[in-house]
């Protein structure tokens, strides 16, 4: 297990300020559209690094990332993404997955080391780690788990790749089977999403509105309607 990370970049690459959460949230769009800049390589390393901080349950982390930069392979990528231009035009793709074994053979790791950092008790690890497993076991349906992680991570790297400036494209349209095959991923592995990272071509995809708080968010109840003051 790693430390927090140190030394990530403090402003966007062209100098400009960090842009702050509500300027991150309000002003992302699913971009349609790339330049075919780079994201330089310092910025792509902070991306990564800011969403694997996400939390998951019992610190288990299933997801993995699988970064495309390689022309032809964000060409391979786009055959299996239904042809979305956005795929083979963005410098980067990144391939979210989440592993429905993988975390079983990492948890170990979690629980002792998390226990040595103060997390949890040196003393009692393995009897957390076994009431993990057994929760896991019998209350869960193993792709909603892992999918429901691996997209908290994949969310904290969109909104990082925004504070930094850079243009993102989340995309669930995608054969699963063949981005299995064609990028050497496990059969155990869900496939969750892409991203697509870079710099937008002008004019910026128009804002497609929101549904209101009062049919999105309830009081105390399901159905008792949330008074927006
Ligand atoms: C998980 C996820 C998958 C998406 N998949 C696609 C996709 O495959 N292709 C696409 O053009 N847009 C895709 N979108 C973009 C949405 O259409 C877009 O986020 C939505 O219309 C709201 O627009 P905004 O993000 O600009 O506010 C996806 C968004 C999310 C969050």
């Amino acid at each position: 297990m790693q430390d927090k990370p140190t030394n990530l970049p403090q402003t966007q690459a062209n100098g400009e300020q960090l842009k702050p959460i509500t300027q991150v949230v309000l002003e992302r769009r699913a971009t349609n559209q790339f330049l075919p800049d780079e994201v330089p390589e310092e910025y792509l390393n902070a991306i990564l690094r800011l969403g694997a901080q996400a939390p998951s349950g019992y610190n288990l982390q299933p997801w993995r990332f699988i970064v495309v930069r390689d022309a032809e392979n964000r060409k391979r990528l786009q055959s299996a993404a239904f042809n979305q231009a956005k795929v083979a035009q963005a410098p980067v793709v990144i391939i979210a997955i989440g592993m429905k074994e993988e975390w079983k053979r990492t948890a170990d790791e979690v629980f002792r080391e998390g226990a040595e950092r103060g997390a949890g008790d040196p003393a009692t690890w393995e009897k957390s780690r076994d009431g993990a497993f057994k929760f896991l076991d019998n209350m869960q349906s193993m792709p909603v788990w892992v999918h429901r992680h691996t997209m908290i991570a994949y969310t904290t790297m969109m909104l990082a790749a925004e504070a930094y400036g850079f243009d993102t494209a989340p995309m669930e349209g995608f054969d699963p089977a063949a981005v299995k095959r064609e990028f050497g991923i496990p059969e155990e592995a869900e496939v969750c999403a892409l991203l697509a990272i870079g710099r937008g071509q002008e004019p910026e995809k128009a804002y497609p509105g929101r549904l209101p708080l009062n049919r999105i968010v309830f009081s105390e109840r399901y159905g008792t309607e949330w008074q927006e003051k």
